[in-house]
Parts: C-alpha cells; structure tokens; sequence
C-alpha cells in the first residue's frame, strides 16, 4: 500500500474568529479542513473507503479498472488512490470543467473522457459513464457516488465521527453543500445520533435552488448542486436549506483567505457563507461545516476573475420530474424544513 494513503483523515478543525467578528454574529463557527487532504479535498477518503470496501466484497477484481463520471475531486482522489493501489481508473468528465482538473487527474495516470456541457450537466456524464460499462462487460467497476451507499458510510463510520470529536460533541448545527450528498447524509445522521437535537441545513445556491424551490440553473459553485437530488442525499435529515448567491459565495471564499488564511474553493466559501447566516439569524450558536477543497484548483473560475464560458447564471427551469417528486413529500412533511435567504 502506498504511504501516502496513511496520510488520508485526521484534518485539523479550526474556529473562525476574524470573520465572526468581521460579520458581527453571535455564535462560534468551526471549519473542518478536509483540504488538508493529500490532493487537497475531501474527496480522498471517500475514495480510499470505496475502493477498499470494493476489494473486500470482491467487487473489485485484479486487472478491473476503476470507472467514475465527475466534475473533479472525485476523480483526482480515484486517480490517486487507483494509482497507489495499482488500479487503472477511467473518469468520465464534461467538457467545460477546467482544465486543472482533468491535467491532475491525467497526472496520476487515469484516462479522461470528455462528456459534452459543464458542471450542471452531470446527468450526461453519468449515462456516458454507463454506456462504457456496458460497452465491456466485467471490465470497469463503476463507482456511481450519487447512488453508493459506501460514500455515506465514510462520512457516517470516519468524517463525522472524527468532526463531532474533534468538537466534543457540542455542535448545534452542521451545514453543508452537496454534490453526491454522501457527506451531508453521513455527517448529519451521525450527529443527530449524538445529540438528537442538533440540526442539519443544506447548502443550495441561489441559482440552483434543487431542494428548497424545486428549480434548476447553472451557478458558481463547482461540484456541487448538479441539478438533480440524488439517492445518497437523505431528506429526512434536512432541516433546513440555507440559499448563498455568486456575490456572497466569491465573498466570502476571498475573506476565508484573507481573514483566516485558507484558501479554500468557492464550495468551502459557500459553506462558510451559510454557517455566518445560521449564526446571524439565530438559527444555532454553535455551526460547523466543511473546506471542502483548495483553491488551486479554480484559476480559471470567477474566483479569480474569469468569466464563466458557455452558460449564464440563474434558474433556467424546474429540477428534473424525478427529483420533485422526492421533493413533494419533504416540502409536504409536517415540519417543512425552514428557508434561510437573509442577505449577508
Ligand atoms: C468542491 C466540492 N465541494 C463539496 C462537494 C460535496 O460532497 P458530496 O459529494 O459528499 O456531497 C464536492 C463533491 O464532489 C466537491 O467537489
């Protein structure tokens, strides 16, 4: 095994003072740095729990090659991982993701197929990645992290465990983005096992508000909020969804660095973002969330300046029929889960 591999987990949790301060909230914010990982993101356990759960249930035979449809942490963390454990991988990503994204995953050695639109359209890339599977029988062991239960039982058995240590258990609220939903589903459920009254928000931007009004649209905040619901994003454990725009997102991802010195991605800034509007209206004392990655890999993002090529912002239809029909019966629960859309 790789020594490398040693070095996935067990990130620091740090307390954000400064922009506490700077927003004037009340409350304590804690930020676990899962872009302290090896190649810089959350993603590396994940990817490290899958493939070792594949070689135990004998899914994964020698010789089989890894094969996974993403917008870019996954994949980077399956390329390293496949690499340091002698699996060929083969991504499937769409055209318009940057361009450090499919070089890094191309230098850990994974092949990487071009699916055609960008972020918001995963559902293209996914069925892509199942046609290649198909195509040879026996050959690709498809990892499908929307749908894997093995994602959320990382989050659940190792991130939230971890974080709800690190933190004494004394969290009132986590709140979280989400892309497949692995982390917030597994994270959540292990809190709220801790203490059952601690909440869970979702993060949505306001441009593609999926969960919270059922509408789709491409955004700034990468890997995350593809425009559909997806099986590992548990709704029953959904609080609440807190809405965060392009403006408030580019924000606070550049005060993150100047203030507190991580320099994080635009999904970190995201969380981080909603945690301050939880805190400003009140909603929990005591918020933790996640720095999902690092910011090395956006300078082609308008985190930095540059505009977004091929779409515009802003809702451009409602969410897929099969995602509002999940929708329906967490919006008709007795408890609808709450709206936070307050300007920051
Ligand atoms: C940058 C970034 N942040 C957050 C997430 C969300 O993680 P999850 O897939 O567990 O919802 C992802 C997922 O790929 C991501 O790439």
């Amino acid at each position: 095994m790789g020594e490398l591999l040693k070095l996935i987990g067990n990130t620091p949790s740090v307390r954000l003072k400064r922009l506490v301060e700077l927003y004037g909230v009340d409350g304590e914010l804690f930020l676990k740095l899962e872009c302290f990982n090896p190649t810089g993101s959350l993603k590396d356990r994940v990817a490290l729990w899958v493939v070792r759960r594949s070689l135990e249930e004998g899914l994964l035979k020698e010789g089989m090659s890894l094969l996974e449809a993403t917008t870019g942490n996954t994949g980077i963390s399956l390329a390293f991982v496949g690499a340091l454990m002698g699996h060929r991988v083969v991504l499937v990503i769409p055209e318009e993701v940057g361009v450090n994204v499919k070089r890094t995953c191309e230098l850990f050695g994974a092949q990487v197929i071009p699916s055609p639109g960008g972020n918001a359209d995963m559902d293209v890339a996914l069925r892509l990645a199942r046609d290649i599977l198909e195509s040879e029988p026996g050959k690709f062991l498809f990892l499908d992290q929307y749908s894997h239960p093995s994602y959320v039982e990382c989050s659940y058995r190792w991130l939230g465990p971890e974080l709800c240590e690190q933190l004494g258990g004394e969290i009132d609220a986590f709140v979280d983005v989400y892309g497949s939903g692995s982390t917030f589903t597994g994270v959540a459920r292990c809190l709220k096992e801790r203490r059952p009254d601690a909440k869970a928000f979702l993060v949505e931007p306001a441009e593609c508000p999926v969960v919270s009004k059922g509408m789709w649209g491409p955004h700034v905040v990468d890997g995350v909020s593809d425009g559909f619901i997806p099986d590992n994003l548990e709704l029953d454990l959904v609080d609440g969804v807190v809405l965060v725009n392009t403006e408030e997102v580019i924000r606070v991802t550049r005060e993150l660095a100047e203030l507190e010195g991580i320099a994080a991605g635009p999904s970190s800034g995201a969380n981080v973002a909603a945690a301050l509007k939880l805190l400003k209206g009140g909603f929990a004392r005591r918020v933790a969330t996640i720095a999902n990655d690092r910011y090395d890999r956006y300078f082609e993002h308008p985190l930095f300046g540059k505009a977004r090529r091929g779409t515009s912002l802003g809702p451009k239809g409602p969410a897929p029929l099969e995602s509002l029909k999940k929708l329906e019966l967490l919006w008709r629960r007795e408890r609808a889960p709450a709206l936070v859309d307050e300007a920051l």
